[in-house]
C-alpha cells in the first residue's frame, strides 16, 4: 500500500462482531474470562485494548515499522525509551529540542545517573566526538522546535550502526507524510501524536513505532509495567485524526511556503526559519530527507525587543496564542516565554532562542487571512 491508503487502511480490518468500519472504543477496564486465563486475547486495558491495538496497528503502518505503542503523552513515550538504558548510559541528544524533553533529560533522569550530551547534530562530526563505551541512544529531533533545523538522519543512523548505539527520532514535526526515519535507519520513532497525527488539538497522546521484534518486547514490557498508557476514547480520535493525515499535511505544506514567503519579504521581519527556504542553511538536507517542507516556522523581528514580540502575538486574531502545534487551526507561540521556558536563557540563547523569537505552526485555513493576520499583528 502507498502512503496515503495506509493512513485510512493500514494495520485495520473490520469489527469481527458487526462489521463496524472504525473499531468500536472498547470502553472497558477489563474483559470475562471462562476459566483463569481463558480469555480471548485481553485481560486487561493497561496490557491491552483492542482499540488502541487498532491505533498501534496504524502507526506502525504509517511509519513503515512492525510494531507500534500508544501512550498518554508525547513524554509518556519518550519516558519508556529512556527506561530502555540503565544507570551510568549516555545520550546524545540533539541540542535544540522541546523543552519538555530537555526536562525529562535533565530533571528526571539524570537524577538516575543518565548522562545526556546536548549537541548541534546538524554539523555530524560533534555526535561522533561524544561516542564512549558508555553511550547507549542517540536522540534525534528533526526538524528541531523550535529553529527548525535538519539533521541527516541517514548519516546519523550510519554513526549509531557503526557504534552499536540505538537511533531514535522524534518525528513530530514532520510526520511519516515528509520524513520516514525507520526507513533512513532509525530504531526507534517517537511522536507526539497531540500534533499532527491527532491533527485535531483533542487530545494529548505518544507514540512509538520500531522493526525489530526484540526492542518492541523491551518496549511493550515498559509500556504495560510503568502504565502510561491512552485510553480507549483517545485512542478513537488520533485513529481518526490519522486518515486524514496526508490530506491535512499537503495543505500545511502549501500554507507553511506562503506564510514563510510572505514573511521573508516583510520589512518588520529579521529572518524566517523554514527548512523549504534556499536561504536555509539545511536546505539541501531537508529537500533530500523530505517529501516537502512542513507547516512549522519561525521568526524573528528587528531589534530582538522580548516586549514588542509579546504585542505581536497578542494583536493576532486568526492564529491563536497556544502552546501545541499539528492542529488543524493555526497557532503562534512566542518560546522563550512558553514552550521553552523551562531551558535556562543562556542556554536557549545559544541555539537561536532568541527573545523575539515567535513560532507559527500554520494550519489549513485560507492562506489570504493568515497572511492578512500576520500583517496586522506585525504592523500593530
Ligand atoms: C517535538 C515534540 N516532542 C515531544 C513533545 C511532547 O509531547 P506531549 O506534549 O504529547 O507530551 C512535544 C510537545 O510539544 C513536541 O513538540
Amino acid at each position: 500500500m502507498k502512503f496515503n491508503t495506509k493512513t485510512i487502511h493500514g494495520g485495520q480490518s473490520p469489527d469481527k462482531a458487526f462489521g463496524s468500519v472504525m473499531p468500536p472504543i472498547y470502553q472497558t477496564s477489563t474483559y470475562a474470562q471462562t476459566t483463569p486465563g481463558g480469555h480471548k486475547g485481553y485481560e486487561y486495558s493497561r496490557t491491552h485494548n483492542p482499540t488502541r491495538n487498532a491505533l498501534e496497528n496504524s502507526f506502525a503502518s504509517i511509519e513503515n515499522g512492525n510494531y507500534g505503542l500508544a501512550f498518554g503523552s508525547g513524554l509518556a513515550a519518550i519516558d519508556a525509551v529512556i527506561k530502555l538504558l540503565s544507570p551510568g548510559d549516555e545520550v546524545i541528544s540533539t541540542n535544540d529540542l522541546y523543552g519538555g524533553t530537555y526536562r525529562l533529560f535533565t530533571k528526571v533522569f539524570e537524577k538516575f545517573n543518565i548522562k545526556f550530551h546536548f549537541v548541534g547534530m546538524e554539523n555530524i562530526k560533534h555526535i561522533e566526538s561524544c561516542i564512549n563505551s558508555k553511550t547507549k541512544l542517540i536522540w534525534v529531533e528533526t526538524p528541531t522546535n523550535p529553529m527548525l533545523n535538519i539533521i541527516d538522519i541517514k548519516a546519523v543512523s550510519n554513526i549509531a550502526k557503526k557504534h552499536n548505539i540505538l537511533l531514535s527520532v522524534d518525528n513530530t514535526f514532520a510526520t511519516p507524510y515528509l520524513q520516514k526515519p525507520l526507513d533512513l535507519g532509525a530504531d526507534i520513532v517517537m511522536h507526539s501524536a497531540t500534533k499532527y497525527l491527532g491533527g485535531h488539538s483533542d487530545v494529548v497522546m505518544g507514540a512509538l513505532v520500531v522493526k525489530d521484534k526484540d526492542l518492541a518486547d523491551q518496549l511493550y514490557f515498559i509500556q504495560n509495567a510503568s502504565g502510561a498508557v491512552c485510553g480507549p476514547q483517545d485512542s478513537f480520535l488520533v485513529l481518526r485524526g490519522i486518515k486524514t493525515l496526508h490530506v491535512r499535511m499537503q495543505r500545511h505544506c502549501e500554507n507553511g511556503l506562503l506564510v514563510a514567503t510572505f514573511l521573508e519579504s516583510h520589512p518588520m521581519v529579521e529572518k524566517v526559519y523554514w527548512p523549504g527556504l534556499k536561504t536555509h542553511p539545511n536546505y539541501s538536507i531537508a529537500a533530500t530527507q523530505m517529501k516537502d517542507f512542513g507547516g512549522m516556522l519561525s521568526f524573528t523581528t528587528k531589534g530582538n525587543n522580548f516586549i514588542e514580540a509579546i504585542k505581536v502575538v497578542e494583536r493576532l486574531k486568526v492564529f491563536t496564542l497556544a502552546e501545541s502545534l499539528g492542529g488543524v487551526e493555526s497557532l503562534a507561540g512566542h518560546p522563550a516565554s512558553m514552550t521553552h521556558a523551562s531551558i535556562p536563557k543562556q542556554e536557549r540563547e545559544k541555539t537561536g532562542v532568541v527573545d523575539s523569537l515567535i513560532r507559527l505552526s500554520v494550519g489549513i485555513e485560507d492562506a489570504d487571512d493568515l497572511i492578512a493576520d500576520l500583517k496586522q499583528a506585525l504592523e500593530g
